[in-house]
């Protein structure tokens, strides 16, 4: 255990563990000390001296070693000339802190004038205005008002594309430091960074093409001004005018919590539309993150190019028709086929679609088929992590093994925590045909080529070598895998033999120990959980079936062996958002509803059943995947 420290901040007295700096231990008091560029998730800088306070520390007698003592017999306590930075001052034994004496307040007040003199203080335009710390921080603790004069001020460019995806307003720059130390620190992507010195020093980008990392958006956040902004926000909605809906990103199997930001607009004819994306704080799963995708890519919604009308084949054409017309002809086609019908599913679908799916396959002795690249879900049902289990505690003694998946590709928030975890001692093993990103935090790295992984998976379980040890012995393990280079029939041995290891290892159920699959979608491991499975010859199934009934998947535009399956099976009927090439081939196509227009749960990765609600109105002609289902069961 870390030793602990007793301290007074304010008069009140705390304990925390040794290390802990000032800002965090009068947060254990709720006592807030304001700061610019100390972030919790971020390692210390003191760019801003916002956070100032008054230090004291108990006298020593030089000679002996002894503290000194007051007449009362209490530690004589000596304070410092200077005021102290509480963000990058560790607590000490019997330290005593002053965070709102008339000397703390002055300083904060100086700081925030000296801040303010190169600011344009063009708050009733900032994109920031409304959440905006330095704005806050100035009507709590600033001057009333400048001694500069404006035409003093430095002025600089105000719209500064670092990337196709964030601006930056030179003028409006702190210098905190936060976006900086995010690249570098956590996203491994140090693009950008300072250059110039003093009152000209400014944020720049150093790569080609600019800013380029995939979590770029997060420097938006954790700016505590309106300097980086995300051009598809910029000057789109003011803070206060927006309504905050909780969601779940279902782009990749992390999961991500998220907040979608609403707002009724007239330039939408009056529709209720999203705004921004901004995750949703959840410390088990993507703590404060999302990656780009999950914040950009909720566009698709609005694309004028959604289905918003059930369509049905006539003379070689799709053609538009009512919902009960296409629901009576895709269930006149349903009974025709009886048992010989196979139904394809993804994890796009939530797991109320999916059980209302799989429960209509089993009532016409269907066949449920998941579309994935990746088998072997029963395992992850069987050995998958459990309840409390949670990637941000891994460290010192742990093992995290990542099995053909570069988790920097398809699942970021992953890469960023498996990452995180290794940095904190635990042993990362990364087995991959490829370099990956993740290579440079392993302790091993193992290459194996297409149909050669056998010989991987031998060194892991075998009871000699550094990776078998590295697994045996660790107290925590935690391994993910994936098909790079595999098929699906070699992706489920490589999960029946991980999760051997882990069976084994006597693991199973204990919570930060399991197998996780890097499943293509959001819902897979939903989909696995209700019944649905992967066939490596669907192929010959479309071809035998009579007809196929496709939801949430495009295999048509994956595989052109499928593509040429589905254009020769008695009939195709598709629900999806958009005419994709395999609606393109259906005889019925029914226009479904995105994750953000209605309700459902999810099930990610990790095995963590996760509910959302709809943000936005649905389209109208759209239903849920569930209710079409429903309609076609019940006609
Ligand atoms: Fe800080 Fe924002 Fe300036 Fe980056 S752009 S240094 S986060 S104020
Ligand atoms: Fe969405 Fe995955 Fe990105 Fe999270 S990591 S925001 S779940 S795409
Ligand atoms: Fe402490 Fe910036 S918050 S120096």
């Amino acid at each position: 255990m870390d030793k602990l420290v007793t301290l007074k901040i304010d008069g009140r007295s705390v304990t925390v563990p040794a290390g802990t700096m000032i800002v965090d231990a009068a947060k254990e008091l709720g006592i807030v000390i304001p700061v610019f560029c100390y972030h919790p998730k971020l390692k210390p800088a003191g760019m801003c001296r916002v956070c100032l306070v008054d230090v004291g520390r108990p006298q020593m007698d030089r000679a002996t070693g002894a503290p000194v003592l007051n007449e009362d017999g209490t530690p004589k306590i000596a304070f410092g000339p200077k005021l102290e930075t509480a963000c990058t001052t560790p607590v000490s034994e019997g330290m005593v802190v002053w965070g709102a004496t008339e000397k703390v307040m002055e300083a904060r007040k100086d700081v925030l004038e000296m801040l303010l003199t190169s600011h344009p203080l063009d708050c009733p335009v900032c994109d920031k205005g409304g959440e905006c710390p330095l704005q806050n921080l100035t009507m709590k603790f600033g001057p009333g008002e400048s001694r500069f004069k404006f035409d003093e001020k430095k002025h600089l460019a105000k719209r500064v594309p670092l990337g196709e995806l964030i601006l930056l307003d030179r003028e409006r720059c702190i210098q905190c430091g936060r976006c900086v130390r995010f690249q570098e620190q956590l996203a491994d992507d140090p693009v950008i960074g300072f250059y110039n010195r003093g009152r000209s020093i400014q944020i720049t980008t150093f790569s080609t093409p600019g800013f380029d990392s995939i979590f770029s958006g997060n420097t938006t956040d954790i700016c505590p001004v309106g300097a980086l902004t995300t051009s598809d926000f910029r000057f789109g909605a003011r803070a206060w005018e927006m309504k905050e809906k909780p969601s779940i990103c279902t782009q990749c199997p992390v999961g991500c919590n998220i907040m979608y930001n609403i707002r009724r607009e007239a330039k939408s004819s009056g529709r209720m539309v999203i705004k921004r994306v901004m995750p949703r704080q959840n410390e088990e799963v993507n703590e404060i993150w999302i990656c780009d995708k999950g914040r950009f890519t909720y566009h698709y919604a609005e694309s004028p190019e959604r289905l918003t009308s059930p369509l049905i084949r006539r003379d070689g054409e799709l053609v538009q028709v009512g919902w009960e017309e296409a629901v009576s002809y895709a269930a006149d086609k349903v009974k025709a086929a009886g048992s010989s019908l196979a139904v394809i599913a993804s994890g796009r679908l939530s797991n109320e679609d999916l059980f209302t799916l799989k429960t209509f396959s089993n009532r016409i002795n269907g066949k449920a088929i998941l579309h994935t690249t990746i088998s072997g879900g029963d395992w992850v049902s069987r050995c998958g992590l459990t309840p409390g289990s949670n990637l941000g505690e891994l460290g010192g003694n742990d093992t995290i093994l990542v099995f053909a998946s570069d988790l920097h590709e398809e699942a970021p928030l992953w890469w960023l925590r498996v990452k995180t975890a290794a940095e904190r001692g635990a042993c990362l093993i990364v087995v991959n045909p490829r370099k990956t990103r993740l290579d440079k935090y392993a302790c091993h790295t193992l290459r194996y080529v297409y149909g050669e992984e056998g010989k991987a998976l031998q060194e892991i379980t075998s009871s000699s070598g550094e990776i078998a040890s590295a697994v045996k012995e660790a107290e925590n393990l935690v391994i993910f895998y994936g098909s790079e280079g595999l098929g699906l029939a070699q992706s489920a041995y490589v999960a029946e033999s991980l999760a051997g290891v882990l069976q084994s290892g006597g693991r199973v159920g204990k919570p930060n120990n399991g197998l996780v699959a890097v499943w293509q979608k959001g819902n897979d491991q939903g989909a696995w959980e209700l019944g649905f499975r992967t066939d490596e010859k669907l192929q010959e199934t479309i071809s035998a079936a009579m007809g196929v009934y496709i939801a949430g998947a495009d295999p048509a535009s994956e595989d052109p062996q499928l593509k040429i399956a589905l254009q020769r099976a008695g009939f195709v009927i598709v629900q999806d958002l958009f005419l994709t090439e395999t609606a393109k081939l259906a005889d019925v196509v029914l226009p479904a509803r995105a994750v953000m227009e209605r309700e459902g749960t999810a099930v990610n990765g990790e095995r963590r059943l996760q509910h959302y609600l709809p943000a936005i109105p649905a389209p109208v002609g759209t239903r849920a995947d569930h209710e079409i289902t429903s309609a076609i069961a019940q006609a």
